[in-house]
């Protein structure tokens, strides 16, 4: 039985994390056995993200290290994973000589055959993406803890034209729903407590006929104690039915991430959304009314192609109506391949950065105000541990994701579902005491005081 050691790096989205932990799970499988210490390593991979060039450059820096370790140990094997893997396998493999191995989303399964090709000294390469591949039947790799991803689906068909995601992990596909059910029963019976649905677009899953609205009515019914979330939602496709669905299952979270990533329609049709302002707004209020005390976070691009000072005020503008709670943002970079690239990238560099600043520093007072007015408010948090700076402190999450910091407990435990009153907030976290311990029943029933 092999006993090579295997260490692995994951750069980008919740999908990467997911896509490690399949990766693990076959390794494992074959007899690998996983270490945390890369000096101890056989066989190193970097699963990598190249949705944003940032993410690329600080791979190629990671690499250059790596590469070090081969002078102690000729025969490491150094391999690339992922988004990456397609762009990169010339430059790594033929010209630069520094990787052994590059294996893309959809040949996970051979990666022991190719790192078996690389032990004896080849290149191991499988970068063919699939119309089919789901990993339905694979059991992940995954420690003990409180949280899990699930993939549901891979790929994406929308092409945004600044995104290189359909390219990188092709087309899009559903895993089965009983798999995805068996797994969360898996997960329930091991003590997780939260399970978040992954997949580049995942209001477009569909298992003959099964779509995303049934599929999170029946991952909720699996453990009615277990919270469940689900990134990301494409505006186009966010239907009524999923609005009142996560209304009516406690267990589905009131939060829905939803990028937006322009406030402009003229920018929106050159990103090739396929909606407006008005039809994003229309679903965020209806959600709002449905789905009580419901969170956004979005997703913001500054400086695409064209983008005018009146684009972008216009951005701020969503932002201000929204209000949302989280939103992640970016200065647009150019990916190789994506229908934008061919446009000029004429917003200069500085004035991407001023107006992303612009938009950093509004989406900050927005969540600071948010979260002022949860003062004196109770909430029902899951502990999910000690707090990152103290352990006098437990740190727990809303189901609108919103970090809460609270004094430590003797009748508190990890994974315990605690209703807490707000006391102070910043625009990142809220700070409060326990009022009553929901123990391990529906998280929106208080049973213990
Ligand atoms: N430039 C900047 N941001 C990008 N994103 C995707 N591609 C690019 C790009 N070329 C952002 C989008 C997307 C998120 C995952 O990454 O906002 O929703
Ligand atoms: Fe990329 Fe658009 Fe697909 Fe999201 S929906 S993965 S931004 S192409």
């Amino acid at each position: 039985m092999n006993k090579s050691s295997i260490y692995i790096e994951t750069y980008g989205c919740q999908m990467n994390l997911a896509d490690t932990e399949i990766v693990l799970g076959i390794l494992q499988d074959h007899g690998y056995v996983v270490t945390k210490e890369i000096g101890k390593a056989d066989v190193v991979l970097l699963n990598t993200c190249s949705v944003r060039d940032n993410a690329e450059q600080r791979i190629y820096g990671r690499l250059g290290n790596i590469s070090n370790l081969k002078n102690v140990n000729p025969n490491l094997v150094v391999g690339i994973l992922g988004c990456m893997a397609e762009r990169l396998r010339k430059d790594l493999v033929e010209d630069k000589k520094i990787v052994d191995l590059v294996v893309g989303p959809d040949e996970y399964r051979r990666l022991p055959e190719y790192i078996n090709i690389a032990f004896n000294g080849d290149k191991g390469i499988g970068i063919k993406l699939s119309r089919t591949e789901t990993y339905d039947d694979i059991i992940p790799f995954r420690e003990d803890g409180l949280q899990a991803w699930i993939s549901v689906m891979r790929g994406c068909d929308k092409f945004c034209s600044f995104c290189v995601v359909p390219f990188t992990r092709g087309r899009e596909r559903s895993r089965s729903l009983h798999s995805i059910l068996d797994e969360v029963k898996q997960l329930s019976k091991r003590g997780f407590r939260e399970v978040t649905l992954l997949g580049q677009n995942v209001n477009s899953y569909n298992d003959n006929g099964t779509d995303f609205a049934d599929l999170l009515s029946a991952v909720a019914a699996v453990d009615t104690s277990m919270r469940i979330r689900f990134s990301t939602s494409h505006p186009q496709d966010l239907s009524d039915k999923l609005i009142y669905t996560i209304a009516e299952y406690p267990g589905l979270c009131n939060y829905i991430h939803l990028p937006v990533q322009s406030g402009s329609d003229r920018i929106l049709e050159l990103m090739n959304r396929t909606y407006n302002i008005d039809h994003y707004l229309g679903i965020i209020e209806k959600a709002k009314s449905i789905i009580p005390g419901v969170s956004f976070s979005t997703d913001i691009i500054a400086g695409f192609p064209t983008e005018t000072y009146e684009d972008h005020l216009m951005t701020l503008e969503v932002m201000r109506k929204v209000k949302y709670d989280g939103a992640y943002m970016f200065k647009y970079s150019p990916r190789e391949g994506t229908k934008s690239f061919n446009m000029e990238d004429d917003v200069p560099e500085e004035v991407k950065a001023k107006r992303l600043q612009e938009i950093i520093d509004l989406q900050q007072k927005i969540s600071y105000d948010k979260n002022q007015e949860l003062i004196g408010k109770e909430e029902t948090i899951l502990i999910e541990g000690f707090s990152k700076k103290s352990d006098q402190f437990f740190s727990g999450r809303t189901d609108t994701n919103k970090v809460v910091i609270i004094p430590i407990d003797h009748n508190i435990r990890e994974g315990d579902y605690v209703k807490v009153k707000i006391d102070r907030a910043t625009s990142a976290t809220l700070f409060g005491r326990s009022v009553k311990s929901v123990k391990q029943d529906k998280k929106n029933m208080a049973l213990s005081a």
